[in-house]
């Protein structure tokens, strides 16, 4: 059997990761920048993470959510406290598209309404509702269009009151920074009038933290830089540093019913103990802090590149943006310099996201190699 054909790929295939690096099968090293799409978060193979799985490994894998599992107690406790989060109710799922579909058939439950606003550029994932919010008409088939969205631009409330005032919304869905679109965000000012429109409005407010929760942002969650409470928030990737897992955190105000949302591998021993995992490191090791610190320090070397024009996004959720288009260069990263980094919509962006516990070093590394790409290409 042949595998379906979806993915543009790059001719490395990894074997071996231990912390900010990964290995290929010609035993090359790579400096991982991208953290496979913003989901290392602690580091590859961090080794209290391959303990847990092990341990937990051995004692139970899977049960079905029909049992009782304190694991899943034990996260939505921790996921609170590390959070500061800890008024929500989780429900647990497997992915990101999968933690967005939730999240908006709980609004549709709630408000008995089916409109939806997004933003232009958003990504929100690929399945049914998710990809319908996502603001890129290529990748939804004729059958999501079903569903009734209007996308609007980011940081005009007026917009997003007049859609409002016509009664038939259930939900405003936005990322926290936008990931696949470029590293756009709201202002404080955006975020602040949407919950407040959006509570006066009996409207349910998502924030999409996917990917730039997790301490990415250098906040837990991207939206606390701008003192709200979203009704939901949801979160994926950095999650379990790799083990598929998706959770919707859901307001008190949102009643749940025996039924209304349901998986069988949401939530099992294996997902919450590498979740579990994951939450402990980035509090023993203070990886915020870590993020913070990288991120202040870096600003300061990259804008010594004079071709760099402006760097979007917070902590180490960074879109470096030039003038011209950046996939020549995410090459040579690769291939010369044996660097891992990430695009974005807009092609002249290049995305970092690297494991929260990267260091000082390892960016500088980054930075002198991309100065030397960018020289020589200026050279030619
Ligand atoms: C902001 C955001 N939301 C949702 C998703 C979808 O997550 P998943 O690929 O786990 O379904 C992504 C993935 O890139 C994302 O960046």
């Amino acid at each position: 059997m042949n595998l379906f054909d979806v993915y543009p790929l790059y001719n490395v295939t990894p074997v071996k990761a231990e912390g900010c690096y990964v290995w290929d099968s010609n035993n090359t090293k790579y400096l991982d920048l991208y953290g496979g799409h913003g989901v290392i978060s602690i580091g590859h193979s961090h080794p209290d993470y391959v303990k847990a799985l092990k341990s937990q490994l051995d004692k139970i894998g899977f049960y079905s959510n029909s049992i009782q599992n304190p694991l899943q107690k034990e996260l939505a406790k921790k996921l609170g406290q590390v959070s500061g989060c800890d008024n929500y109710n989780l429900f647990l799922c497997n992915s990101g598209a999968e933690a967005n579909e939730n999240a908006l058939k709980l609004a549709s439950f709630q408000t008995g309404k089916k409109r939806i606003i997004s933003f232009d550029n958003s990504f929100h994932g690929r399945t049914s509702a998710a990809v319908a919010v996502t603001d890129n008409l290529s990748i939804n088939a004729p059958i999501n269009l079903q569903q009734e969205v209007t996308f609007l631009p980011l940081n005009k409330i007026e917009l997003v009151q007049k859609e409002i005032d016509k009664n038939d919304v259930c939900a405003v869905i936005i990322e926290g920074i936008q990931g696949v679109g470029g590293l756009d965000e709201g202002s404080s000012n955006f975020f602040q009038d949407l919950q407040k429109i959006c509570n006066s409005n009996k409207v349910i407010f998502i924030v999409d933290e996917i990917q730039s929760g997790y301490g990415r942002s250098g906040m837990f969650f991207a939206f606390q830089y701008h003192k709200v409470e979203p009704d939901i928030i949801t979160t994926a990737k950095g999650m379990a540093n790799g083990f598929p897992i998706g959770g919707v955190l859901i307001a008190n105000n949102i009643d749940a019913k025996h039924g209304m949302l349901g998986t069988t591998f949401g939530g099992n021993h294996l997902a919450c103990a590498a979740a579990l995992s994951v939450l402990n490191v980035i509090e023993n090791e203070d990886l915020i802090e870590n993020v913070n610190e990288i991120s202040a320090k870096f600003l300061e070397q990259i804008k010594k590149i004079p071709e760099v024009k402006k760097i979007k996004g917070k902590g180490l959720m960074l879109g470096i943006e030039f003038d011209f288009e950046v996939a020549e260069i995410r090459k040579k990263l690769i291939f010369d310099k044996h660097i891992f980094t990430g695009g974005a919509a807009n092609k002249k962006l290049l995305r970092i996201l690297p494991p929260l516990n990267i260091t000082n070093g390892q960016m500088n590394e980054f930075v002198d190699a991309l100065n030397e790409i960018v020289r020589s290409d200026i050279k030619k």
